[in-house]
């Protein structure tokens, strides 16, 4: 059976090795193989549920289609698009929005951890951001959906949707159920300052995290400066259990290396970290500083960018206005 994979990433700048390694890597994976279409998304709409500076964000759409590029996607293979310029999204969150529950999104917890203590003081757009997301997914009838791990309860809401739409119009099948595609090691790379926080875009900290474009030495400083314990390098996976900054730099390790922790814990078993570091700061210039790089030289020519993303929201739009006059017509309008 031909797969048909749907992610998105937002341009709210700041890419990390966390979106490159739970996210992007796989993006390529799924695109290199036989028999699956792809289709991948700068979800602006997305990002705006947060304040974003306008010029700024047109910036960073850019260069979100930059890191895709740089990375190893092919817009002649994948599909790779603007949100926004497919007004189909919108259109299908509302209708979706009046299956999915109240109750259903006030479970949501990346809501309650970005709407923060003062939840009367966040965006509607934030609170119903999920349903969007499904509305990304559904209207391209897609199969697997390859995110980080901080997006499953997401997909499980979109499934939910799904069902209840399906359910609601007595139209059996129609939204395809989708299966998230989560890595089962290192679907989570944590912050290089606290290991038991999520490497994020909007850390205050830019130490906290590599970010895809980042320089040689800005690389390997932030490496030097990355947060750790006073023992030296464990031989077993359970002593990591309680030293999260050891497990996330070993994940990492591990991670752009293709290869198990095991494998990463016997070659650094009672090493100490300054000399693990030498090594990690070694394997991530290779792995993410030629991607930094292809990433200027992208960014460079804005003309080619914006014919990607044209050429992207054409095939994209020929698909989501399909489906949406199909999801009138089910709902009667
Ligand atoms: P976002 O930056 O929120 O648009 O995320 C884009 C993609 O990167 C999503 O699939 C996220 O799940 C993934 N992602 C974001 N942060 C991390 C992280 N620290 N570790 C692993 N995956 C991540
Ligand atoms: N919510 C996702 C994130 O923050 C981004 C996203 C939007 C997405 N629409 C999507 C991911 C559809 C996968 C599929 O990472």
């Amino acid at each position: 059976m031909s797969k048909k994979i749907f992610s998105g990433v937002q341009p709210s700048g700041n890419l990390h090795v966390g979106n490159y390694l739970g996210a992007i890597k796989n993006f390529v994976n799924f695109q290199n193989q036989t028999n699956t279409e792809c289709i991948y998304c700068v979800v602006d709409l997305h990002a705006i549920t947060v304040r974003q500076e306008p010029n700024i964000l047109k910036e960073n759409i850019r260069e979100t289609v930059a890191a895709f590029i740089a990375s190893g996607l092919n817009h002649k293979k994948s599909i790779i698009f603007q949100q926004s310029t497919v007004a189909e999204h919108s259109e299908f969150a509302w209708i979706l929005g009046c299956s999915a529950r109240m109750g259903w999104l006030n479970r949501m917890t990346q809501f309650k951890e970005k709407a923060g203590i003062d939840k009367e003081k966040a965006s509607i757009g934030l609170y119903v951001y999920p349903v969007l997301m499904a509305a990304d997914i559904l209207l391209y009838d897609t199969t697997h959906v390859p995110v980080g791990e901080d997006q499953k309860q997401h997909l499980e809401l979109t499934r939910d949707i799904a069902h209840k739409f399906n359910l609601d119009f007595n139209s059996p099948e129609f939204l395809k159920i989708p299966e998230p595609m989560i890595q089962k090691n290192f679907s989570r790379i944590m912050s290089l300052k606290d290991g038991t926080k999520k490497m994020s875009k909007s850390d205050p900290s830019g130490l906290s995290r590599i970010n895809l474009n980042d320089t040689k030495e800005e690389i390997e400083n932030k490496i030097k400066k990355a947060k750790t314990d006073t023992l030296p390098l464990p031989d077993n996976s359970k002593e990591l259990e309680n030293r999260p900054e050891a497990k996330n730099l070993l994940g990492i390790y591990s991670s752009l290396n293709n290869q198990d922790i095991s494998n990463t814990i016997k070659e650094f078993s009672g090493k100490n970290f300054s000399d693990f570091k030498n090594k990690l700061s070694e394997l991530v210039i290779e792995k993410i500083y030629p991607i930094s790089n292809e990433m200027s030289k992208i960014k460079k020519d804005n003309s080619f960018i914006d014919n990607v993303l044209l050429e992207g929201n054409i095939k994209a739009s020929k698909i989501s206005t399909k489906k949406i006059e199909e999801v009138k017509k089910i709902v009667g309008l």
